[in-house]
C-alpha cells in the first residue's frame, strides 16, 4: 500500500484520477481551439466601400443577378475576370476555364475569389524560377519535361525554359489570383459575381 493509498479511501483517490482526466481534457480542447481563434483573427475581405465583407455563410443566402453578374465578370474597369479565365468564347486562359464552374457550391465559389490561396486548384500553382543567368521568372508551370519547362505569365504569355538553365524552382504559397478583388466591387456585385459562376453547369 502507497502512502497515498493509506491517507485517502479509495473514492476520494478515483475522484482524483477524474479531476486529472478532465483538466486534460480541458487542456486538450484548448488547443484543439487555438487554429480556429487564429483564422477568426484574420481581417475580413472589404468590398468597395470600404465595408466588411460578411462571411460566406451569410454570403450564399444573399440573392444575386445573373445578368448583372455576366457584366461584371466582363468589365476590364472592375474585377476583369476574363483577363485570365476563358468561359464559351470570351476571356484568355490562364487560369483554369470556368465553363462548369457551377458544378461547384456556392460557398467554394465565394471562397475562391475571397480567399484565392486558400485551396489552389490542382495543377494551377505558381512558381518561381531562378535562371542561372540571373532571371528571376514566375508563373504557372504548365509543362515540365526533359526538354523544356513551360511558364505561362499573368498576362497568359508562356515561357520556355530549358532544364539545364534552371538553378533554383520554387513553389509559391500564393495564387496567381489577386488577393482582394471584392475590394473592387461592391458587395451585390460580389453576389451578382457568384450568381453568374452558379449559373455555369455543363450544357448551359
Ligand atoms: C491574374 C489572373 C486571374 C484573375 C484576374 C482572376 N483569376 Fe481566378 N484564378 C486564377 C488562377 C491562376 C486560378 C487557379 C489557382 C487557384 O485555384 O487559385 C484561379 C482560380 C479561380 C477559381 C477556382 C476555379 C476552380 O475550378 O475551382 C474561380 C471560381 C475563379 N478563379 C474566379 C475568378 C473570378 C470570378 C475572377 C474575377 C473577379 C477571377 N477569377 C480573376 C487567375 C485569375
Amino acid at each position: 500500500m502507497t502512502k497515498l493509498g493509506r491517507l485517502f479511501p479509495l473514492p476520494l483517490r478515483l475522484c482524483a484520477s477524474a479531476l486529472i482526466l478532465m483538466k486534460a481534457a480541458l487542456l486538450f480542447s484548448i488547443i484543439l481551439a487555438m487554429p480556429v481563434i487564429a483564422e477568426e483573427s484574420e481581417p475580413a475581405p472589404k468590398s468597395i466601400d470600404g465595408k466588411d465583407v460578411p462571411p460566406i455563410e451569410k454570403l450564399v443566402l444573399l440573392k444575386g443577378n445573373v445578368k448583372a453578374g455576366e457584366a461584371i465578370f466582363k468589365d476590364p474597369k472592375t474585377a476583369n475576370c476574363v483577363n485570365c479565365h476563358r468561359m464559351g468564347d470570351m476571356g484568355k486562359e490562364v487560369g483554369p476555364p470556368l465553363d462548369s464552374i457551377g458544378e461547384k457550391p456556392k460557398e467554394v465559389l465565394f471562397e475562391s475569389i475571397l480567399q484565392p490561396s486558400a485551396a489552389i486548384q490542382h495543377g494551377f500553382e505558381t512558381y518561381a524560377i531562378k535562371t542561372k543567368d540571373g532571371v528571376l521568372l514566375t508563373g504557372l508551370l504548365i509543362e515540365e519535361t526533359e526538354e523544356h519547362l513551360l511558364l505561362r505569365d499573368a498576362t497568359g504569355e508562356q515561357i520556355e525554359i530549358a532544364p539545364a538553365k534552371v538553378l533554383k524552382k520554387l513553389r509559391q504559397e500564393k495564387s496567381m489570383m489577386p488577393e482582394g478583388l471584392s475590394g473592387l466591387m461592391t458587395l451585390q456585385e460580389l453576389v451578382d459575381l457568384v450568381e453568374f459562376l452558379a449559373s455555369k453547369r455543363v450544357g448551359q
